[in-house]
């Protein structure tokens, strides 16, 4: 089963891909995207190293001149409407040549960069660092300098989460930025004409996929940091939507610690600046927890308070392997409790005793295999080799059966969404090798 599954991984990945990128899938996800890239390349690395590195070096074309990484750079071919709203050509930061967004997502490149160059020789390792150090330097830089309030990066987007439609972030849209006009729509059910517009239900049907209001709201979020040339100070003026993510965070960490790997390996001092706002963000995670719910919450930046709604967030600080052993056991008694992450096919994206649970609608309760990645890596580094190894089995025999999709039905396994997914694929290949 091994083989075939490995076989079949690759031919998606083959599939998918447009010279020196990889779309996430075809027709669904025609661009590329940052972190989507990111587990692309670490799974590339076993088939193809040299375009693994391609692939980063690509995503490293978009960056801005104040070292910003966008999540989308923009395919030429592909003139969709979504595309011609979320351009940044406005903002004199954009760089030439290239059309991107003018948002970030997940900072997962010090990871991919790091785990492509630990397939290299050591020479072409050396030169590999090298040449893509100077990027994270700035686009860390960038995220201390524009994006970080008390050690902890903030999103603008729900977008930037990576998590698009995770409940907490789709309940602070909606207390805070959906517009009057949205608000009235809804009322008078005017929200489901948006379906005429939408080209995602034309792949996946709508029930899998964001509700018409809340698609709205994001888009009109997007208009707004449009209108303001997502330009941070500009929009940190009057805000509509302004959140700590745990998820961001924590992947955020990590890539503090592989970007210090990565200069020590090429011998390179990071500057003390940055340096000494990376050495606050572990312990400033420890922020996002609240005692009285005995988890890891997102932060709103509007009123300041813990977002009291439970996803798959809550788990991911495991993945910064920083924890101290007492919050690792309560993650891990979580991820092994029935009411909550323990279900058929692990690891739901919300919990299944949550009243926001759909086991079929985007980040609103299916399993994504980037963040199971994600926490078997974390139980590894945090001492739980033999949760981690359950899981990896678990996660592999999914995809045995149900094959490369975007999201599973946490309770029946069945595929969701896009049905030969990219960083499925490649994550597959990943877990099979590792
Ligand atoms: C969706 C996901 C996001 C991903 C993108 C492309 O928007 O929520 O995380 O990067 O699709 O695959």
């Amino acid at each position: 089963m091994e083989t075939e599954l490995l076989e079949q991984a690759k031919a998606v990945l083959a599939a998918n891909d447009r010279g020196d990128w990889t779309v996430p899938a075809d027709g669904l996800y025609p661009h590329q995207w940052l972190w989507d890239s990111c587990f692309i390349a670490i799974g590339l690395r076993y088939v193809d190293v040299a375009r693994a590195q391609k692939e980063l070096e690509s995503l490293v074309r978009g960056q801005w001149a104040n070292g910003m990484l966008p999540h989308i750079i923009f395919s030429k071919q592909n003139r969709s409407w979504e595309r011609r709203h979320e351009e940044a050509w406005i903002n004199p930061h954009a760089p030439n040549g290239v059309v991107t967004s003018g948002i970030t997502q997940p900072p997962m490149l010090a990871e991919a960069v790091w785990l492509v160059g630990q397939k290299l020789e050591s020479i072409e390792r050396r030169s590999w660092y090298a040449h893509m150090l100077p990027h994270i330097v700035k686009y860390h830089q960038w995220l201390y300098n524009e994006r970080c309030r008390d050690g902890l990066a903030f999103v603008i987007h729900p977008y930037e989460s990576g998590r698009d439609s995770s409940p907490g972030l789709l309940a602070e849209m909606k207390r805070y930025a959906w517009p009057w006009w949205l608000k009235l729509g809804v009322k008078v059910k005017l929200d489901a004409l948006a379906r005429v517009f939408r080209r995602d239900t034309k792949s996946v049907p709508a029930t899998q996929r964001i509700s018409p209001a809340d698609g709205i709201a994001d888009w009109a979020l997007m208009w707004r940091l449009h209108r303001r040339a997502y330009e941070t100070q500009s929009i940190l003026r009057r805000p509509k939507f302004l959140a700590v993510d745990a998820g961001f965070n924590a992947i955020f960490v990590r890539a503090n610690e592989r970007l210090e790997q990565i200069a020590a390996s090429v011998g390179d001092k990071l500057p003390e600046d940055l340096q000494s706002s990376m050495d606050q963000t572990a312990s400033a995670l420890e922020s996002l927890w609240s005692e009285a719910e005995g988890q890891y919450f997102s932060r709103s930046l509007i009123s300041g308070e813990l977002i009291n709604m439970s996803s798959i967030a809550a788990l991911l600080p495991l993945y910064t392997g920083k924890l101290t052993k007492e919050r690792a056991d309560q993650l891990v008694a979580m991820l092994k409790r029935r009411s909550q992450f323990k279900v058929n096919w692990p690891v739901p994206s919300v919990p299944h005793d949550s009243p926001s649970f759909d086991p079929i609608r985007y980040w609103q309760g299916p399993t994504w295999i980037n963040t199971n990645w994600l926490i078997i890596d974390g139980l590894e580094r945090s001492g739980f080799a033999e949760e981690a190894s359950d899981l990896r089995r678990k996660t592999i025999e999914l995809l045995g059966k149900s094959g490369c999709f975007e999201y599973f039905n946490p309770l029946t396994g069945d595929g969701l969404g896009a049905k030969d997914f990219s960083w499925t694929a490649a994550l597959c290949i990943d877990l099979l090798k590792h």
